[in-house]
């Protein structure tokens, strides 16, 4: 039976290029998830987009001295191109600026406001004098009172993680004139969070397979302060236009209450483009359903408590997220990759250097799904060359020559051995592995998996030696060699998911993939003279470039 399977993934910021960090963090482990789930059977829905709306936006185009949209086409095009040649695979990949997604978020607001679960308030932000206006979020920075990280953001400090009051920050300072803004009142709406702390806190009572970082993280949250009410409009004008005019102008819905609902528009606008409106009920209004949602370690608070508050408010029937496997922060030679202070490398510089399973390969062999990782681009390269072409690309290479050398078609198997029969069953005694690892979320692993599993295939080869074989005995030499076949055959099953690129290349010698399962290559299939599927990287021309 197949699941409807929502892989749910955090929208970036149309704010500036992404770098391998966010790539190894969200999008590629969503897309090796998708990917194996898409080859089990199930009904995948995968969406995301840009997240176009807020201060990380606004702030970059005031630097700039350029229009909000102008930042956000530029790095909206430039995520596409991106996704593309780095072979995310999408079932929608829209943006926070739609009209869809603004009446979304507005019919939303409406229900919660009318049920009394948003309600207006006034209180003191930071008004910055010189610039003469409020200064939300990014506008402000200062010392954490959490951690006392010195260049905390007003809504969030990027170094303990929590979600930040800007009044909260000590020594706080305009971003824009640098002066210490003064507090002046303002009126804002409020979604009373509160009321939910305890039906998240029961939501998140049967979630014990999530990663423990995560559960704990969020369950010492609502066990520690509970869930807070937060001011969901910001004064600002750029974002999602308020529904209602209480406020009067200048004020709109803050971003972070209006992205996350771009997992629901961006499921019910993939729906409208397949020309069956209500299709996206299939995921939302299923409890069979399963919605994994791929995320960074910074984004927590807002998928696992302030998200299922918003659902919940909206909506008693909606599927709440089942699982919310995010990952820790990747660190480029020890420092935090990040895009704002520019430190990592950007994803288009990482697809200058490397062949994109190759990056895929080596990023995914990096997942920081339990602690934080450091990479750096010799590691990078390393991996590429020791490991994928060292152990898998070689080993194709080697079997698909020797093949074509020797027979030009998939011999006959007919005799095999104990040993012969014994590597075919660690090949799928692997797979079955790899199967039950890619459904837990445990892609790091899974990929070792398949490596292990390339890695009995090269050990069965240097035992049996059918290159010596084949000049005495050329039919034993075809068992031996038709077996390796069939076991890459299914090796490759396992490094599908991850090297979309390769895969599709062995798809066109082999045959389609077809499910989880290795089936053996016919008698007689043509094997024509390979050309290697992957090439290893210059590391020391790459080096002598910077
Ligand atoms: N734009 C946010 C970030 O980059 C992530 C938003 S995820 C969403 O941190 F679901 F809220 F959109
Ligand atoms: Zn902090």
């Amino acid at each position: 039976m197949s699941t409807p399977v929502l892989v749910a993934v955090a929208w970036p910021y149309a704010s500036g290029s992404r770098h391998l960090g966010h790539l190894a963090g969200a999008y590629l482990p969503a897309d090796v998830f998708a990917r194996h789930q898409r080859m089990v059977g199930n009904d995948v829905l995968m969406v995301s987009g840009s997240d176009v709306h807020g201060t990380p936006i606004t702030v970059r185009a005031d630097a700039e001295g350029v229009t909000a949209q102008d930042i956000v086409d530029r790095y909206h095009g430039e995520f596409v191109r991106q996704w593309d040649e780095i072979g995310l695979q999408w079932d929608l990949y829209t943006t926070t600026g739609t009209d869809h997604h603004a009446r979304v978020t507005q019919e939303m607001f409406l229900k919660q406001l009318e049920q009394g679960f948003i309600d207006k308030r006034t209180s003191k932000q930071f008004f910055d004098p010189e610039a003469d206006r409020f200064l939300p979020d990014r506008y402000i920075e200062g010392a954490c009172p959490h951690c006392g990280y010195g260049e905390a953001r007003g809504d969030q400090c990027d170094t303990c993680g929590r979600t930040l009051d800007a009044t909260d920050l000590i020594d706080p300072r305009s971003k824009i004139s640098g002066a210490a803004p003064e507090l002046r009142p303002t009126e804002h709406f409020y979604f009373r969070y509160s009321d939910f702390t305890e039906r998240v806190g029961e939501f998140l009572a049967d979630k014990q397979g999530w990663r423990n970082h995560v559960l704990n993280f969020v369950k010492s949250w609502i066990n520690e302060e509970g869930l807070l009410d937060r001011a969901i409009t910001r004064d600002l004008d750029w974002g999602v236009e308020l529904p209602v005019d209480d406020l009067g102008p200048g004020k709109r819905i803050y971003v972070w209450y209006d992205a996350v609902i771009g997992y629901l528009s961006a499921s019910q606008e993939w729906a409208q483009r397949q020309g069956d409106d209500e299709r996206w009920r299939h995921w939302w209004h299923n409890d069979d359903s399963r919605h994994v949602y791929f995320i960074g370690k910074d984004n927590i608070p807002f998928h696992c408590l302030f998200w299922p508050a918003q659902l919940m408010g909206y909506d008693p029937e909606i599927h709440l997220p089942d699982d919310v496997p995010a990952n820790q922060y990747i660190t480029f030679k020890g420092g935090k990759a990040s895009a704002s202070r520019g430190v990592g490398l950007t994803i288009q510089e990482g697809l200058d250097i490397f062949q994109a399973d190759g990056l895929r390969y080596a990023l995914a062999a990096s997942f920081p799904e339990q602690a934080d990782t450091d990479i750096s681009i010799e590691e990078i390269a390393r991996r590429i060359n020791e490991e994928l072409v060292a152990t898998w690309g070689n080993l194709v290479n080697r079997v698909l020559s020797m093949v074509n050398k020797n027979f030009g078609e998939q011999p006959s198997v007919q005799g095999r051995t104990e040993a012969d029969h014994a590597v075919l069953t660690t090949v799928d005694e692997l797979l079955t592995t790899a199967n039950s690892q890619l459904e837990r979320v445990e892609l790091k692993a899974a990929l070792r998996t398949a490596m292990e599993a390339a890695q009995a295939v090269n050990a069965y080869l240097n035992a049996t030696e059918p290159w010596k074989v084949a000049k005495e005995d050329p039919q034993r030499a075809g068992v031996l060699l038709g077996t390796a076949l069939d076991a890459i055959n299914g090796v490759r099953i396992g490094f599908a998911p991850f090297l979309p690129f390769s895969t599709e290349a062995l798809s066109e010698i082999l045959g389609p993939i077809e499910g989880w399962s290795r089936v053996p290559v016919p008698t007689g299939t043509p094997i024509a003279k390979p050309t290697p599927i992957f090439t290893k990287v210059d590391v020391e021309a790459l080096l002598a470039e910077d």
